[in-house]
C-alpha cells in the first residue's frame, strides 16, 4: 500500500491567474481584478508563512504579457511599483527576504529601482523567501543560464548540472508544488526547468477569490501524493519509515 507524502511543500510556485475574468464577471475593468489580486497575494503570503512554508515564487508578469494592450501593461507596471512601495516594509517586518527573477532590461526605471530597494532592504532576512517573477519566461531563463554556464567554462562546455547552477532560482530547492488558479491547465512559460518534478495543482478559482481554505485544499492534495522521482513505491516507503514526520502534517491532515 502506498503512503501519503507527510511533508508540507518547502517551496510553492504560484501562477496567479484569472484576475481579468474575475473583474469581467463583476462588470469591472480588468485593472480592478489586478488590484484585488494584489490584496489576495498579501493575504495568501501571510497564510503560507503561517504554515511554515519557506519559500514562495509568484508569477507577476510573464515575458509574453507585453503582448497585452499598452494601457493594461502600463497599469500593471504601476501596480507593481505601488504594491512594492506599500507592502515591502510589512514583508521586512515579517523577516521575509524578497527577490526578483526575470529580465530587468525592459522594465520601467521606477520599477527596477523599487525592486532593488526591496532586495537591499530585505537581503539579510532569514524567515522565509518571496521570489517575484517579473518579465520572466522559463525559456529565457534556460537560455540565459546556458549562456552563463558556457561563459564560465574554459572550453564552453555546458551540461545539466552547470546550467542549473546559473538558473534564476539556483540557490533554492526546486518547487515542490505548483498552484495555478483561473482554470487553465498550462505552465505559460513559467519555471520550465525547475518544475521538472513539481506536483501540479490546478483550480478553477479566480486568483482574487483564492482564500486560505483554497490554499489548504492544495496543501492537502499535495500531502496525499506520492512523489517517486522515477523510483518505485517500495523504496520510497522504506526510506520514509526511517524519517521523522514533518512538523506541519497534522495541520494539513486534520479536517481533510
Ligand atoms: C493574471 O490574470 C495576472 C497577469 C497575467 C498579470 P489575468 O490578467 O491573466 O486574468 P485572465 O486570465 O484574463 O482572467
Ligand atoms: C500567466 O498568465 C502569467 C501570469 C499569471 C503572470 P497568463 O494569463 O498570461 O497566461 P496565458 O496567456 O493564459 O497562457
Ligand atoms: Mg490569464
Amino acid at each position: 500500500m502506498t503512503k501519503p507524502n507527510p511533508a508540507l511543500p518547502r517551496h510553492i510556485a504560484l501562477i496567479m491567474d484569472g484576475n481579468g475574468r474575475w473583474a469581467r464577471s463583476r462588470g469591472l475593468p480588468r485593472n480592478a481584478g489586478h488590484q484585488s489580486g494584489l490584496k489576495t497575494l498579501r493575504k495568501i503570503l501571510r497564510s503560507v508563512h503561517h504554515y511554515g512554508i519557506d519559500c514562495v515564487t509568484v508569477f507577476a508578469f510573464s515575458s509574453e504579457n507585453w503582448r497585452r494592450p499598452e494601457q493594461e501593461v502600463s497599469l500593471l507596471m504601476d501596480l507593481l511599483v505601488r504594491g512594492l512601495r506599500k507592502h515591502v516594509s510589512e514583508l521586512h517586518q515579517r523577516n521575509v527576504r524578497v527577490r526578483f527573477i526575470g529580465n530587468r532590461a525592459r522594465l520601467p526605471n521606477e520599477l527596477v529601482a523599487q525592486m532593488q530597494h526591496s532586495e537591499e532592504l530585505t537581503c539579510n532576512n532569514t524567515g522565509s523567501c518571496l521570489n517575484v517573477a517579473i518579465d520572466y519566461g522559463g525559456q529565457w531563463d534556460v537560455a540565459q543560464a546556458a549562456a552563463a554556464a558556457a561563459k564560465a567554462d574554459p572550453h564552453g562546455h555546458v551540461d545539466a548540472e552547470s546550467l542549473s547552477r546559473h538558473l534564476s532560482l539556483a540557490e533554492f530547492p526546486d518547487p515542490d508544488l505548483l498552484i495555478r488558479t483561473g482554470g487553465e491547465k498550462r505552465l505559460s512559460n513559467f519555471l520550465l526547468w525547475q518544475l521538472a518534478y513539481t506536483e501540479l495543482y490546478f483550480t478553477d478559482v479566480f486568483w482574487p477569490d483564492f482564500s486560505e481554505q483554497h490554499l489548504l485544499a492544495a496543501l492537502r492534495s499535495y500531502a496525499e501524493r506520492e512523489r517517486r522521482f522515477g523510483q518505485v513505491t517500495e523504496v520510497i516507503c522504506d526510506g520514509r519509515d526511517k524519517q521523522p514526520e514533518a512538523s506541519g502534517f497534522s495541520v494539513i491532515g486534520s479536517g481533510a
